[in-house]
């Protein structure tokens, strides 16, 4: 049989469709309206994530630690403005199951675009070893 050039098209659309992996594996796309305030926006004083004004989210979970059950999300937003309506990147961690990275906490951490491809993901050092200052509150530093 004759594969039919339209066939043959979807074929190759598939193969530069989107793919799942540069979208985050915990993070929903609609966070911003799921997730719940953790802190409002100021500025970040220490430049923890770059010059900019940050405002912190979480999901239920992430409001009910330290510590924090597996399923717990944080998103750390940085923004160019005072007022957080120019979204520039994000950060995100997750705790997983223990064993994951139990050196760091178990967390899993993201840096994504403003509309959120991931661009870093997994056990990342520099954030962990960042984050290691906070371990007292389980590595979540804005709820000390
Ligand atoms: C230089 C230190 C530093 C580095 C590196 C860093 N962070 Fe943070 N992060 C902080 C601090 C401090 C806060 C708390 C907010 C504040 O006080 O500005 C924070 C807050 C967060 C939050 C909100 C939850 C919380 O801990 O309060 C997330 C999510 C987050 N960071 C993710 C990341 C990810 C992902 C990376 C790596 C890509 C990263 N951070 C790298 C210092 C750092």
């Amino acid at each position: 049989m004759r594969t039919s050039p339209f066939l043959l098209m979807l074929a190759l659309a598939g193969c530069f469709e989107d793919t799942s992996s540069i979208k985050s594996a915990f993070l929903p796309p609609d966070y911003q309206t799921q997730f719940l305030l953790a802190r409002a926006c100021q500025a970040d004083t220490g430049n923890a994530h770059g010059q900019g004004y940050q405002i912190i989210r979480a999901n239920n979970l992430g409001m009910q630690g330290p510590p924090y059950a597996p399923g717990s999300v944080f998103v750390s937003e940085l923004h160019g403005d005072p007022g957080c309506t120019s979204l520039q990147s994000i950060y995100a961690i997750a705790k997983e199951e223990p064993g994951y990275d139990p050196g760091n906490g178990d967390w899993h951490w993201q840096r994504l675009s403003s509309i959120q491809r991931v661009l870093d993901d997994g056990k990342l050092a520099t954030c962990a070893t960042c984050h290691a200052a906070c371990a007292p509150s389980d590595r979540v530093c804005s709820r000390r």
